[in-house]
C-alpha cells in the first residue's frame, strides 16, 4: 500500500477523535506484513493521565486481532510540522521491532522516519533477561 493511501486512512479515522479536552485530534493507520490496516484515533479521559494515542489505539487494535507484524504506520494531526509520536508511543511501536513511520499533517508537509531513528536506545525485552 502506498504511503499516501495509509496517510489518507489516518486522515479518517483523526474524525472520530475522542478529545474533548485537548481538541487536538490525531489519526492513525497501521499496516501489517500481511496487508491488513488497523487505524486509530486518540481517546481522551476525563482523569487526563489515562488518555490514549491515536498509534497506541490502532497498535492494540492491531494485536488484539492477532497482527504483530508491521510494515508502516502513518499519523496525521493539524499540526505545523509533521506530527511526532510521543514517547510512550515511540517505546510501545519500537516493542515491535522497526519499521517505516510516516509523520504528515493536514498541509501534507510529510516526513518518513523509522521506528529505530525515532527512539535510538530503547528499551528491548532482551534487557529483561541478564
Ligand atoms: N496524541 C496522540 O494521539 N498521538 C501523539 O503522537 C501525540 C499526542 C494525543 C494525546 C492527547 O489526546 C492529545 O493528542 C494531546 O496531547
Amino acid at each position: 500500500m502506498k504511503n499516501e493511501e495509509l496517510l489518507n486512512l489516518a486522515k479518517k479515522v483523526r474524525e472520530k477523535a475522542f478529545a474533548p479536552y485537548s481538541k487536538f485530534k490525531v489519526g492513525a493507520a497501521l499496516l501489517t506484513k500481511s496487508g491488513e490496516v488497523f487505524t486509530g484515533c486518540n481517546v481522551e479521559c476525563t482523569s487526563y493521565g489515562l488518555t490514549i494515542c491515536a498509534e497506541r489505539v490502532a497498535l492494540t487494535k492491531a494485536v488484539s486481532e492477532g497482527f504483530t507484524e508491521f510494515a508502516k504506520i502513518a499519523v496525521v494531526a493539524d499540526t505545523k510540522e509533521p506530527c511526532s509520536p510521543c514517547g510512550a508511543c515511540r517505546q510501545f511501536l519500537h516493542d515491535f521491532g522497526d519499521f517505516d513511520v510516516i509523520l504528515s499533517n493536514l498541509e501534507n508537509d510529510t516526513k518518513e522516519i523509522t521506528i529505530a531513528e525515532l527512539l535510538p536506545f530503547g528499551f528491548k525485552d532482551s534487557d529483561l533477561q541478564k
